[in-house]
C-alpha cells in the first residue's frame, strides 16, 4: 500500500488538516515548510493575525508577515484559519486605553472591516470572538467588555460578514470541550446570537488538554462522552465544528519519555474518532507543526512535547494515531 501523507487522508475526507505556524520558520528552517507543506492542508495563524502584530498602534498595520503567510498558503494549495479578530484579554495598550466609547467601537470596526476586507476571498474562517469567557465562567471584565458589553459581538460579526461575505464566522474558546459552565454560556450566547440572525457559522473548540494533569493551564484530557454531547449540541445549531488549537502536553504523566508518548498517541486518536463521529466536525488544526517549536515550553517553562514530530522531526505515536483516525 501506498504510504500517504496526512494531508492526502484528510483530503480523501474532504477534511481539513491543519497546524498553527509561525511565519518567521518558514525563513529559517526548511524542514519546518516542508513538513507543514506535505502534512497539512490548512494554516491557522498562530500569532501575526492578533492585534498587537497586525495593528500595534491606532494608524499603524504591519501587514508583512501575514501578507507573506497568506500568499504561501495560496501557493501550497492550504486553507487558512484566520486568528483572530478580537481576543479582548490581549488588545494592544492604545486600544485599552480608548477613554470613549464611539471611538472604541469605531475602531473596532475600522479593524475588523481593513483585515477581513484585504484578505477577503482568501481565509476559509475567522475566529471573529477568542477566549470569551474567563475562567469562572463569565465574560471578561476586559476594557473593551466593559466599554462596549455585549453589542460589540453581534457588531463584529456584522462587519466581519460585511467585509467578506463567504468567509465562515467562528467563536473560539478554550476548556469548553465538554459540557460544563463554560460551554453552557458559549452555548447559550450563540443561540441568541443566531436567533438575531447575526451570522455564526461555526465553533471551535481549543482542545489544549494535558496528559496526567488537572490545573488550569494544562487541563487534564476531556471525559469523551461528555464531548461527543457537547459537540454534538453545537453541531445541532447547524455550525461548522473544528478542533482549532490542539495540542497534548506529557510532562505531568507518569513513566518513560516513550511511555508518554504511547499514551499521547491513544488520547490524540480517541478525540479525534469522538470528533469524527460528529457529521459537521470539519478541521482539525494542531498548534504548531514540531515539538522543537512549540508554546507549552514557554508557558510551562519546561521541555515538552505536545505535537505529532518530534524535535528532529520525527514522526511520533501522536503522528500514526491521527493517521489511524484518518483512515478509518
Ligand atoms: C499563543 C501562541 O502560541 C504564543 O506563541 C503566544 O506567545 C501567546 O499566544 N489560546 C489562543 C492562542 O487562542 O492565541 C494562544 O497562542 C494559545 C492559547
Amino acid at each position: 500500500m501506498i504510504n500517504k501523507s496526512l494531508r492526502e487522508l484528510a483530503q480523501a475526507k474532504n477534511f481539513y488538516l491543519g497546524a498553527a505556524v509561525l511565519p518567521n520558520l518558514l525563513k529559517k528552517d526548511s524542514k519546518y515548510t516542508e513538513t507543514l507543506s506535505s502534512e497539512f492542508n490548512m494554516i491557522g495563524t498562530e500569532n501575526c493575525m492578533k492585534w498587537r502584530a497586525i495593528h500595534p498602534d491606532i494608524n499603524k498595520y504591519t501587514f508583512d508577515e501575514s501578507d507573506g503567510l497568506i500568499d504561501f498558503a495560496l501557493k501550497n494549495d492550504m486553507a487558512v484559519r484566520g486568528h483572530t479578530l478580537i481576543y479582548s484579554r490581549k488588545m494592544p495598550e492604545w486600544f485599552n486605553n480608548i477613554k470613549d466609547k464611539k471611538l472604541m467601537e469605531e475602531q473596532l470596526e475600522e479593524h475588523i472591516k481593513t483585515v477581513v476586507g484585504r484578505y477577503r476571498g482568501k481565509i476559509y474562517a475567522w475566529d471573529v470572538i477568542n477566549e470569551e469567557i474567563d475562567f469562572e465562567g463569565n465574560h471578561q471584565q476586559s476594557p473593551l467588555f466593559k466599554m462596549l458589553g455585549i453589542s460589540h459581538i453581534e457588531n463584529a460579526f456584522l462587519w466581519a460578514h460585511k467585509a467578506d461575505p463567504d468567509v465562515k464566522l467562528f467563536i473560539n474558546e478554550f476548556g469548553i470541550e465538554e459540557i460544563n459552565k463554560r460551554s453552557d454560556l458559549t452555548y447559550k450566547m450563540i443561540q441568541d446570537l443566531l436567533q438575531k440572525k447575526v451570522p455564526v457559522h461555526g465553533i471551535g473548540f481549543q482542545m489544549h488538554r494535558a496528559l496526567g494533569s488537572d490545573d488550569k493551564w494544562l487541563n487534564k484530557l476531556p471525559d469523551l462522552e461528555s464531548m461527543r454531547k457537547n459537540f454534538q449540541r453545537f453541531a445541532d445549531l447547524g455550525l461548522e465544528v473544528h478542533i482549532t488549537e490542539m495540542d497534548i502536553p506529557i510532562q505531568k504523566a507518569i513513566g518513560s519519555y516513550e511511555e508518554k508518548l504511547i499514551e499521547q498517541g491513544k488520547a490524540y486518536k480517541e478525540i479525534l474518532e469522538v470528533a469524527l463521529s460528529v457529521k459537521n466536525f470539519k478541521a482539525l488544526v494542531v498548534w504548531g507543526v514540531t515539538d522543537l517549536y512549540n508554546w507549552i515550553d514557554f508557558i510551562s517553562q519546561t521541555k515538552d512535547a505536545p505535537l505529532l514530530f518530534d524535535r528532529e522531526y520525527k514522526k511520533k505515536p501522536a503522528y500514526f494515531a491521527v493517521k489511524k483516525a484518518l483512515e478509518e
